[in-house]
């Protein structure tokens, strides 16, 4: 088994550390010891991961000669809300956690947004630790500092940016996944190898069946890639105003397809991935996409796993869900469009070819087949 490995995120408000291997999770002790300096934390998580992981963290937290506060959510996105984080933050008062503690997110995405938002205003603040458990979350949500909660309105709506102390991303959680969560990380290691460039395409082309068995060295070097890559791109655009957009890879099919199915009923990798499918043809067709890179994107989603999800859409729907998603501008929607590995940039498609593309989108997904 390859040693863990360390990747620096350094974003204008600081630099933290990435700790990615078999096992870290015996050291998220001496690690919040060393970039928060406290003696008392909240170790947040929700009932699922608490029952596999609480109780090696708080050893490990104990062994260093700090206290934790296992505080307990209910499992999934209905606990992403305003009210869980108020009675998270009571919790945390009602431990006598003071400023000098901090935040332990042990958990998925929702675990890691929602207690990294009640560290973000926690006493106006304090310190942060991601120890992300789902491949989601450690290739994506647990670096980069954005958090939020859900209100009625919407996904995501309340937030706040915070940069984690350190994140620390012990592969070996991986192998409790069920099955869909652990492919939708698959569709966010394929988007940022996409996005990323040459190299880790080709490498995940190559490894993609190993990354499926989830072999503990590919599954590592995965990750590892992954949050180099995300490193990179929220390095160089903290807050979001510009080249850290195109992260939203797939996204705008993708939200529009979860949106038009009822939330939950096409798991959000498979999703995202047919996001992809739809963007590379409007890149062929729209920004001048390198021949090829399409049928390249979809035999590689398909050899991830990340199958084709045979629904039948209703394009009006779709395309009015399409309007809503966040970087649509004065109601036109825009897609980022991948013109090539490591290349991408955001922009509107004419309106009479993005209707030709979710009419073939519609059509090929719902025959199953390949794009
Ligand atoms: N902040 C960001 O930049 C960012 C980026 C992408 C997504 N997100 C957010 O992330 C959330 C989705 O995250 P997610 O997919 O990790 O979902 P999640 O946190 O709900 O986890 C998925 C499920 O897996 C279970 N689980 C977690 N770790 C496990 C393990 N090791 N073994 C077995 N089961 C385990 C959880 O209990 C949960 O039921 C969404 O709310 C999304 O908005 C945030």
């Amino acid at each position: 088994v390859s040693a863990p490995v360390t990747v620096t995120v350094s974003v204008p408000s600081g630099s933290y550390e990435v700790l990615i291997g078999q096992g870290v999770l015996e050291r998220v002790g001496a690690v919040v010891a060393e970039t928060c300096a406290a003696r008392h934390v909240a170790l947040v998580a929700d009932e699922t991961v608490a029952d596999y992981f609480a109780e090696e963290s708080l050893d490990s937290l104990g062994t260093a000669g700090i206290r934790g506060e296992l505080l307990v959510i209910p499992p999934g996105e209905g606990s992403k809300t305003w009210v869980r984080a108020g009675d998270v933050l009571e919790s945390m008062a009602r431990a006598g956690l003071d400023r000098a503690g901090a935040v332990v997110a042990l958990g998925g995405g929702v675990v890691g947004d929602l207690a990294g938002f009640c560290a973000a205003v926690y006493m106006r603040g304090v310190a942060l630790v991601q120890v992300p458990t789902t491949l989601l979350s450690q290739v994506d949500s647990s670096i980069g500092g954005k958090t939020a909660v859900d209100l009625s309105a919407g996904k995501n709506l309340a937030g706040a940016f915070i940069q984690p102390r350190a994140v620390v991303s012990d592969t070996a959680t991986l192998a409790s996944l069920s099955e869909t969560e652990w492919r939708s990380g698959l569709a966010e290691v394929a988007k940022s190898a996409v996005l990323d460039g040459e190299g880790f395409m080709a490498w995940l082309e190559a490894h993609a069946e190993a990354v499926v068995a989830r072999d503990p060295d590919a599954v590592q070097e995965a990750v590892t890639r992954c949050v180099a890559f995300k490193a990179e791109v929220v390095g160089a655009d903290e807050r979001e105003s510009g080249p850290r957009e195109t992260l939203n890879l797939g996204h705008t099919l993708g939200h529009a397809i979860e949106n038009v199915a009822g939330y939950g009923a096409v798991p959000h990798g498979l999703a995202v991935a047919e996001g992809m499918r739809l963007a590379a043809w409007l890149a062929e067709r729209h920004a001048g996409a390198q021949p090829g890179l399409a049928e390249r994107q979809g035999a590689l989603l398909d050899s991830l796993g990340l199958t084709r999800t045979r629904r039948v859409y209703d394009i009006g729907r779709l395309r009015k869900a399409v309007s809503a998603d966040k970087k649509s501008r004065e109601g036109r929607p825009r897609f980022v469009l991948a013109v090539a590995p490591g290349e991408a940039k955001v922009d509107a498609v004419p309106e009479e070819l993005l209707m030709e593309g979710l009419d073939w989108w519609v059509s090929s997904a719902g025959k199953g087949e390949k794009s």
